[in-house]
């Protein structure tokens, strides 16, 4: 697969056009961005392992029928995926109450969710992805309600899905964050999962320790990120004997080094 221009730059992926005009290769970067992109880092190896762990993630999901813009993994830090009109909304899935509910609302970090939460945020970074009411969408025709209705349900079966696949592995999936896509298969426009899914997009805890193994690491400076990607992709069964030496290679190049602002 040729990789021709650059489409689109964001804070933690590139998108490049190929010759077929409905797929692209999504590139993994090392950097890392919190806040909004007021907290900036490189950290060497994060794109490797979330290219890993998205890709068998989609892939899963693929197969309980969650469709997705995954065609393929190229390399280390490529995969090529289905060209889609990206909805824009990030999508909040929350199990347990941490990160921004709680200072928003003075709920106490860990409070275990009754059901499932899901919020709206406008996808703007000029706006700091500010939190959206279901009724914001409509107003401003971000989505139909159709599409909205039909993302839910996709979110509550990813969400079982996920939360059993980490369970299995002692780990506490906590909130994640998704995108969705528009696109016309065989003539007919349909909704599909799209971006990725990873320890950046997701908190997940150790089940017995608590142990933060996402992006908190770099959020609250807990610092070893690598060895905790590292954990998860090993837990989740991608990392085997032989590319357990590259997952030692991460971790000694896990150094952070500091962008200059
Ligand atoms: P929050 O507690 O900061 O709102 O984050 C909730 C979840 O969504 C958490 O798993 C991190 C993820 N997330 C992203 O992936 N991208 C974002 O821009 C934000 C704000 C959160």
């Amino acid at each position: 697969m040729k990789k021709g221009k650059k489409l689109y730059e964001g804070k933690a992926k590139i998108i490049y056009a190929t010759q077929d005009k409905n797929l692209v290769i999504q590139y993994f970067k090392d950097d890392a961005t919190a806040f909004n992109n007021q907290k900036k880092s490189t950290i060497e190896g994060k794109g490797v392992l979330n290219n890993r762990i998205s890709e068998h993630i989609l892939a899963n999901l693929s197969q309980i029928g969650i469709k997705n813009h995954l065609v393929k993994r190229l390399n280390m830090r490529e995969q090529v995926i289905k060209l889609v009109e990206i909805i824009p909304i990030e999508f909040i899935t929350r199990n347990v109450a941490t990160g921004s509910i709680t200072k928003r609302l003075g709920i106490e970090d860990g409070t275990v969710l009754k059901e499932p939460l899901i919020e709206y945020c406008l996808k703007d970074d000029a706006l700091g992805d500010p939190l959206i009411a279901e009724e914001h969408i409509y107003a401003f025709d971000w989505a139909t309600k159709k599409e909205i209705e039909k993302i839910k349900k996709m979110i509550l079966r990813i969400n079982d899905f996920m939360v059993g696949m980490f369970r299995g592995i002692g780990i506490k999936l906590i909130d994640f964050k998704l995108e969705f896509g528009r696109i016309k298969i065989n003539g007919k426009n349909e909704i599909i999962l799209a971006d990725e899914i990873s320890p950046d997009t997701c908190r997940l805890w150790d089940s017995v320790t608590d142990k933060k193994l996402d992006k908190d690491r770099f959020r609250k400076d807990l610092g070893d990120l690598i060895p905790a990607y590292t954990e998860v992709a090993k837990r989740l069964g991608i990392l085997h004997e032989q590319s357990n030496v590259s997952a030692v290679n991460i971790t000694k190049l896990s150094t952070v080094k500091k962008k200059s602002k």
